[in-house]
Order: C-alpha cells, then sequence, then structure tokens
C-alpha cells in the first residue's frame, strides 16, 4: 500500500473549512492593505535560493530538495516564496509600478524537516511581500498587518518578537564581536554551532541546544551595535508600533534563519512557545533584489504557516464556518424512476440547488441510511406511481414527515 510521502498529509474533507476560513481571511487583510494575489512557480532556478536565502543556511544546506529535470536543469522545490516573488518582480520590470509593490501568494512550500506535529515537509504558506520602500513606517504596517491578521483569525494567544540585526555596514564588525564571544567557548558549544561559528554566525543566537543557551544569552546584541541609521530606522519601527498599540517584545535573540535580512526581523510566536513552532515570521531584505541582479530595491515582507494557523484554532476551538453541503438527496426505486431522478436532478442543479443523485439499484432503506450519514435534510423519493402522476414524495430526514407533491410544486419550493 502507498503511502503519502512521510511529512506530507492530505487534507481531508473535513479538514477544508478550516483552509477555506484561513485564505479567505487572508485574501481578506491583504485587500484591506493593498496586496494584490501572485502565484508562483512551485519549482524555480535552484540557484535563484541558494543566490536569495544563502548558500550557508540550514534551508539551502540541509532542507531544499534539489533535482536534475529531464533537460539538464537543476530545480529545486520552492523552499519560501520571498525570493521566487523578488524573481517575479525583476522578470515582469515592477520597478516601473508605482512604489512599494505589495504582494501576496498562497501556496505549498517544500523543505526536507524532521517531521513532528506542525512541521512538514510540505507545508502551505500564506506570504507578502512589499518590495520599494524602506521607510519604516512599512515595517510597522507589515507587522501590524501580521498582527491584525491572526486577531482576525479570532486567536488569543500569540506574541510578536522583534529584532533588528543592521545592515551590511553595521554588521561585519558586530558579526566578529560575535565571534569574539564564542572564541573562548567553541569546545562547549554544541556540533552544529562549531559550524556555525565558522559558516554563519548570526545563527549562533538561534540555537536551541541547552549548553549553548548561557553563551547565547550572554552574547553581544545586535541592536547595541547598529549603525546611526540602522539604529533610527529600528527606534521608529517601534515607535509606530507603539503609536498603533501592536503589542512586541525585543528580543535582541532573534535572527531568523535567512541570509537576506537586514534590520527589521520579527516572529509571531504562540504564547510558551519558541521560535519552533512561529506561526509567522519575515522582516527586511533591503538588499536582494540587488543580489539577485536588479537595481536596489528594498523590500520588507512576512510569511505564516497555514498549517500551524490551523492547529492554533483547533486548539483555541475558534468555531469557522462549515462548507454548505447539498440540501436534497434523490432516491429512486426502479428503471423508469431511476431516469425522471437523473431529468430532476439535472434541473435542480441547473437552478442551483445542491443535490446528490442515488446509483445503483438499492432499497429505499439504504438510499435513505445514505442520505442520513451524508446529513442531507430532505430526500425526494421517486417509485412507479410518482412516474406516472408528475409527483415526488419529499421526506424531512429530522421529523421523518413525508408528503406527496407535484414535480412543479419542488422547484418552486426549493426556490
Ligand atoms: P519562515 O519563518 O521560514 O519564513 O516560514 C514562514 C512560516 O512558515 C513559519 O513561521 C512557520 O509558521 C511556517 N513553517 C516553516 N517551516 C515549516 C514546516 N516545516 N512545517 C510547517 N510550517 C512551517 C519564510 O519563509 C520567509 N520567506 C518569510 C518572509 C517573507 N520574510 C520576508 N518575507
Amino acid at each position: 500500500m502507498y503511502r503519502a510521502p512521510r511529512g506530507t498529509q492530505d487534507i481531508l474533507p473535513q479538514e477544508q473549512p478550516y483552509w477555506r476560513y484561513v485564505e479567505e481571511k487572508a485574501a481578506e487583510i491583504c485587500c484591506l492593505y493593498g496586496y494584490e494575489r501572485i502565484d508562483l512557480p512551485m519549482f524555480e532556478d535552484a540557484g535563484l535560493f541558494t543566490r536569495g536565502v544563502g548558500e550557508g543556511t540550514d534551508i539551502i544546506e540541509k532542507e531544499m530538495y534539489v533535482f536534475e529535470d529531464r533537460g539538464g536543469n537543476s530545480l529545486a522545490l520552492r523552499p519560501e516564496g520571498t525570493a521566487s516573488v523578488c524573481r517575479a518582480y525583476l522578470e515582469h520590470g515592477m520597478h516601473n509600478r508605482p512604489q512599494p509593490v505589495k504582494l501576496y501568494y498562497i501556496g505549498p512550500a517544500f523543505r526536507y524537516e524532521r517531521p513532528q506535529a506542525g512541521r512538514y515537509r510540505q507545508h502551505g504558506h500564506f506570504g507578502c511581500e512589499a518590495i520599494g520602500d524602506a521607510d519604516p513606517a512599512l515595517d510597522a504596517e507589515v507587522i501590524d498587518m501580521a498582527w491584525q491578521f491572526f486577531v482576525g483569525l479570532g486567536l488569543g494567544l500569540f506574541t510578536i518578537v522583534l529584532n533588528s540585526i543592521g545592515c551590511k555596514k553595521c554588521r561585519p564588525e558586530y558579526l566578529s564581536l560575535l565571534k569574539e564571544h564564542y572564541s573562548p567557548h567553541v569546545d562547549e558549544v554544541c556540533a552544529d554551532c562549531k559550524v556555525r561559528f565558522q559558516k554563519n554566525p548570526l545563527r549562533l543566537l538561534d540555537c536551541k541546544s541547552p549548553q549553548c543557551q548561557p553563551i547565547a544569552d550572554a552574547a553581544p546584541k545586535s541592536i547595541d551595535h547598529l549603525c546611526a541609521d540602522c539604529a533610527e530606522h529600528y527606534s521608529d519601527v517601534k515607535r509606530y508600533l507603539s503609536s498603533l498599540e501592536i503589542p512586541f517584545t525585543d528580543n535582541p535573540r532573534l535572527v531568523r534563519g535567512f541570509d537576506y535580512y537586514t534590520r527589521t526581523v520579527f516572529e509571531v510566536q504562540p504564547a510558551g512557545g519558541g521560535s519552533q513552532s512561529a506561526l509567522g515570521g519575515g522582516g527586511r531584505y533591503d538588499v536582494l533584489i540587488e543580489e539577485l541582479g536588479g537595481k536596489p530595491a528594498p523590500g520588507i515582507g512576512f510569511a505564516t504557516g497555514m498549517e500551524r494557523i490551523i492547529l492554533g484554532l483547533q486548539k483555541e476551538t475558534v468555531p469557522v464556518p462549515s462548507t454548505p453541503g447539498p440540501q436534497l438527496f434523490i432516491a429512486y426505486l426502479g428503471e423508469e424512476a431511476g431516469e425522471a431522478a437523473i431529468k430532476l436532478a439535472t434541473t435542480l442543479r441547473r437552478n442551483s440547488t445542491a443535490v446528490i443523485m442515488s446509483t445503483g439499484s438499492r432499497s429505499l432503506k439504504a438510499q435513505l441510511r445514505q442520505a442520513n450519514n451524508l446529513s442531507v435534510p430532505r430526500v425526494v423519493i421517486i417509485g412507479e406511481d410518482e412516474v406516472k402522476t408528475g409527483t415526488v414524495v419529499l421526506r424531512d430526514m429530522t421529523t421523518s414527515q413525508q408528503e406527496s407533491i407535484p414535480v412543479g410544486k419542488l422547484l418552486e419550493l426549493l426556490q
């Protein structure tokens, strides 16, 4: 028996109302903040991510699904959406549009991670990107939008965590301070941190291993070593957020797992959980467009994990609207009645009534049992007599009461 690949899951009909609810809320909030939808390919040139996300990151080194197609091209299943949006921005000359260009996307991302609750190899992202503006007010707007999205979903148990990791100008100096702090401890840190120390020192701060915590906690903070421009930007972002009454917590250890970030980084974390189970995250990427070969265009955005949101909704027992099911089941007895039933079902559907038509030649009892299992509120029964008289029997499944009515009256009734 085949099973869904490890870390993937089927979204069964009973889960669909949650997905629809979150997607509708996402589209609503995007409309309010002026974001337009973009749909991106699920695979891209692998180089786009290596270049954009960064070679030394876990996502590229350990998690990306890379494959060669039959034409010998090196492709990757997208591990995230930001690099693709930037590629599309460049490819379609969007710098000619009024800036910032605001785009959102909903769709799967693929990462070869160790699966567990809330962590999958294929998972859904809802993400937003605003490209072409460096104003700190835009950072605050994006964070406000993320906040309002989660509030609008009906979730209550989450917090916004914020940090600034500086820019090309001030980060190198900070990184050397960080390395200086870690160098006497290189023998004490975990195996991953030994590699991070060499390859990607900023990520040392992100480590979850217990033995690394005291060293990371005592490390110098990026916000204490920002250049004047970055410091001003960060203080403006926080000022805007305060005036918008968006609660946030500074976390000097928040660095996020992508090389493209500059200045503001933030995460939406479940109350009591950490970045391992973040509901969403994002930040500024002021040089990514340039790194991908474009003219300078600063950007900022965030993405949220659909499955984690849905787990949150279920945990907080947030009610979501159910998908309306068929209103009518058509049961019949005999060949002639079968033909009349098909015709009736078609007429009703053309008049926008959702109908389930019985199939096969089962007993009436079996057909009613099926209607009951499908929770259809009403059943139309057609037998030989009904065919002759141009009537149907209409049965209310809740009260079990039934009446014989002309077909024409049924159509009127349902309208
Ligand atoms: P990310 O934090 O890597 O950011 O992913 C966004 C969200 O996707 C996470 O906060 C989490 O909720 C969810 N997520 C990530 N990995 C998994 C997984 N394995 N299973 C289930 N859910 C997961 C980005 O992808 C950036 N592109 C966000 C961004 C947009 N930054 C700027 N613009």
